[in-house]
């Protein structure tokens, strides 16, 4: 047991520190960066694609859920409602449900949407490189959208890595 928590808590600590990281990195550096390159931008964002941004974040962010939930079933011996209403066990539940909500809007707002802006840079690509005014118009939405996603996202992940960082001591 003492084997698998430590498996557990290297793979969530880890997986945690990648996402959130990575999250905060997008929201306060590389959408500003990619608004400020202006015709540029949609070429790195593609770019940025390309690489399996979003593939990377899915894994990171899918390591860090199922560990997390794994160690909250052993933490709190088995969903034990004296350790949930406890001082870290409101902490722990706090951070668990907000990531999980942060997961859902990953996973069903900027997923779709990345995935639309891999096409449609691709046919733009395809087509010499030169969007039709169409497809600049859905580009900027597109990085409209994501980039207000992105901010909620990165917000809410800096409260769950908070309370995850202090839940241990919160007393009461
Ligand atoms: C569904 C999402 C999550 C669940 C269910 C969850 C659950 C847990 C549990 C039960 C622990 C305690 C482990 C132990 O004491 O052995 C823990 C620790 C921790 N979690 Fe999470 N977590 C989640 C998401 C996150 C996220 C998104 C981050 C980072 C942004 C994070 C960072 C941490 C850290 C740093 C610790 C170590 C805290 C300590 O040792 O005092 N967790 N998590």
């Amino acid at each position: 047991m003492t084997l698998l928590v430590l498996v557990l808590r290297a793979l969530h600590v880890v997986g945690g520190v990648l996402w959130a990281g990575s999250a905060i990195f997008y929201f306060l550096f590389i959408e500003p960066a990619v608004k400020g390159a202006g015709p540029a931008g949609p070429k790195v964002m593609q770019n940025l694609l390309a690489r399996r941004y979003p593939l990377f974040m899915n894994v990171v962010s899918g390591l860090t859920v199922v560990a997390g939930l794994w160690l909250f079933w052993i933490v709190s011996g088995g969903l034990n409602m004296g350790w949930i209403t406890s001082g870290p066990g409101v902490g722990f539940t706090l951070g668990s449900v907000v990531a999980l909500v942060v997961y859902a809007i990953g996973f069903f707002m900027l997923r779709p949407r990345a995935d639309r802006m891999g096409q449609l840079g691709a046919a733009i690509g395809q087509a010499g490189g030169q969007p039709t005014p169409d497809q600049a118009a859905e580009m900027h939405r597109l990085n409209e959208e994501m980039a207000s996603i992105g901010r909620i996202d990165a917000i809410l992940l800096t409260i769950s890595l908070l309370a995850m960082a202090t839940a241990r001591y919160w007393v009461f």
